[in-house]
C-alpha cells in the first residue's frame, strides 16, 4: 500500500494525514471546502514546525512530507487510495453516504476505514459491497503523540483485510491492539466513563474543575479529565455519549453539562472556550452549572479521584468479560492510548490498578458509590467472582494478573 485517502481534515483526519505521510505514504486529503482542507494542512505545518523546532526533524524532511499530501475537495480525487480512512464528524448516516459513494468508485481492492469514536463497523459495513474489506481504525488525539491505534474488525472483514490494517498501522509506527465491534470499542469504553463522572462530579459541584483535574494529576493522570474533554471537544462528547447510552443503557448516563456547553457555544479549544477559557473558570460556566443543579435538585456530592477511576475499572471487567480484549491488551491499550499512570516497572492500567489496591477493596468502594451516586457504579459479577475466589489481587499474586 502506498496511496492512502483520508476523508476529513479536522482534528483527527489530519493527525492521521500527517503520521501516515511522516511514514512515507503519499496522502490524498479531502474535505467539503478549500478552506477546511487548507486548516487542515496548516495543522499539519504547525505539528511538523513544532518537531523541527525540537530537532525531532530537519526541515528538509519536513518539506518531503508536507510533499506528500496532496488536497482535494472532490470524492473522485479519492479513486485512486489503495486504503481509505474516514475521519468525519460523528454521524452514521454521513458516514454510511459517504462509504456506499466510495464503494462504487474505488477498485474493490481499497480497503475503507473509519476511524469512529463509537459507531458500529459491522453496521458501516453492511452498506457497502465490500464488507469484507471495511474495518475500524480507531486514532487517539493528538494523533502525532498518541501511540496507539485500535484495529475493529466488523463481523464481515475478511481476516486478510484485518491483517493489512494492522500492518497499516504497524509501518505508521503505532501499536496496533484488535478490539471487538461494540460502543467505544476498547479505549472509548473505558475512558468515557472517566470522562462523564469528571463532567457529572463538576455539574453537581462535587469539586471544581481545577480540583477535579489537579486530583487526577496527583493521582498519575497526564492530563485531568475536563481539559482532555475541552481538548477532544465539547462537540465530540455530545455525539459519542449518546450512541455509548444507547449501547449500554443507565450505566452510561449522558452529562447534561455537554450539552448546555454546546448550547453555548462553548466547544472547548478549539473555539477558546470550554469548560476552561485560557485555563480558568469564568462566570458563565459557573452560571451554567447553577442552573443545571437548580434544575436537576442534585449538588454537592461526594468527590474523589477514585470515583472517576473506580468507573474505568468497572468497565474494564465488563470488557474482560465480554472478551473485547485480554486483560493484557486492556491494560497496555489505557496506557497507550490516555496515558494511564505506569508504575516504576512500567505496569499501569485499570487491572493492574485494582489489582494494586486489593479487588476486596474496589468491591467495596463500588458499592460505597453504588449506593450514594446510583446503579451506573454496580459492581461487574466478575469483579464478584474474583473476590469470592481470593484472587484479591497483588497482595495474594493473584488478580486479574498473577504476580
Ligand atoms: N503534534 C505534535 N506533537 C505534539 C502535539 C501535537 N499536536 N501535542 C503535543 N506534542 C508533543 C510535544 O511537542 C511534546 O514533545 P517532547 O516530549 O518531545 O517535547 C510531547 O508531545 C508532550 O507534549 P507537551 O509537553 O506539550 O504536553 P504534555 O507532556 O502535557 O502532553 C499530552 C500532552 C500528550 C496531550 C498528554 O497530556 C496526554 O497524553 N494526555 C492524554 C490524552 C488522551 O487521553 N488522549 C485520548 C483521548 S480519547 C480519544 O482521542 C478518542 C477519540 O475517539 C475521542
Amino acid at each position: 500500500m502506498n496511496r492512502i485517502g483520508v476523508i476529513g481534515a479536522g482534528t483527527m483526519g489530519s493527525g492521521i494525514a500527517q503520521v501516515a505521510a511522516q511514514a512515507g505514504f503519499e496522502i490524498i486529503l479531502q474535505d467539503l471546502s478549500d478552506a477546511l482542507v487548507q486548516k487542515g494542512v496548516e495543522k499539519i505545518e504547525k505539528s511538523l514546525a513544532k518537531s523541527v523546532e525540537k530537532g525531532r526533524l530537519i526541515s528538509e524532511e519536513k518539506e518531503r512530507i508536507l510533499r506528500r499530501i496532496h488536497i482535494t475537495t472532490k470524492m473522485e480525487g479519492l479513486r485512486d487510495a489503495e486504503m481509505i480512512v474516514e475521519a468525519v464528524f460523528e454521524d452514521l448516516e454521513l458516514k454510511a453516504g459517504l462509504f456506499k459513494q466510495l464503494d462504487g468508485l474505488c477498485s474493490p481492492e481499497t480497503i475503507l476505514a473509519s476511524n469512529t469514536s463509537t459507531l458500529s463497523i459491522t453496521r458501516m459495513a453492511a452498506g457497502v459491497a465490500r464488507s469484507g474489506r471495511f474495518l475500524g481504525t480507531h486514532f487517539f488525539n493528538p494523533v502525532p503523540v498518541m501511540r496507539l491505534a485500535e484495529v475493529i474488525p466488523g463481523l464481515q472483514s475478511s481476516q486478510e483485510t484485518v491483517e493489512e490494517g494492522i500492518e497499516f498501522i504497524k509501518r505508521i509506527k503505532k501499536v496496533p491492539i484488535v478490539a471487538k465491534d461494540c460502543p467505544g470499542f476498547l479505549v472509548n469504553r473505558i475512558v468515557m466513563p472517566y470522562a462523564g463522572e469528571a463532567m457529572l462530579a463538576a455539574q453537581e459541584g462535587a469539586a471544581s474543575p481545577t480540583e477535579i483535574d489537579e486530583a487526577m494529576k496527583a493521582a498519575g493522570f497526564p492530563m485531568g479529565p475536563l481539559a482532555l474533554n475541552d481538548m477532544v471537544g465539547i462537540d465530540v462528547g455530545v455525539h459519542t455519549f449518546p450512541p455509548m447510552h444507547e449501547g449500554y443503557g443507565e450505566r452510561f448516563p449522558v452529562p447534561v453539562l455537554f450539552v448546555k456547553l454546546l448550547e453555548a457555544g462553548r466547544l472547548g479549544l478549539k473555539s477558546g472556550k470550554g469548560i476552561y477559557v485560557n485555563g480558568l473558570v469564568d462566570d458563565e460556566f459557573l452560571e451554567i452549572i447553577k442552573k443545571i443543579q437548580s434544575e436537576s435538585g442534585i449538588r454537592r456530592t461526594e468527590f474523589s479521584a477514585d470515583r472517576l477511576i473506580l468507573r474505568q475499572v468497572n468497565e474494564a471487567v465488563w470488557c474482560l468479560q465480554e472478551k473485547i480484549a485480554s486483560a493484557e491488551d486492556i491494560d497496555r491499550a489505557m496506557v497507550l492510548g490516555t496515558g494511564f499512570p505506569v508504575d516504576e516497572k512500567g505496569m499501569g492500567g485499570p487491572l493492574h490498578w485494582a489489582d494494586e489496591r486489593g479487588l476486596d477493596w474496589v468491591l467495596d468502594r463500588l458499592n460505597h458509590y453504588k449506593d450514594s451516586l446510583g446503579s451506573r457504579f454496580w459492581p461487574h459479577f466478575l469483579l464478584k467472582q474474583y473476590v469470592a475466589a481470593g484472587y484479591l489481587g497483588k497482595k495474594v499474586r493473584k488478580g486479574f494478573f498473577e504476580y
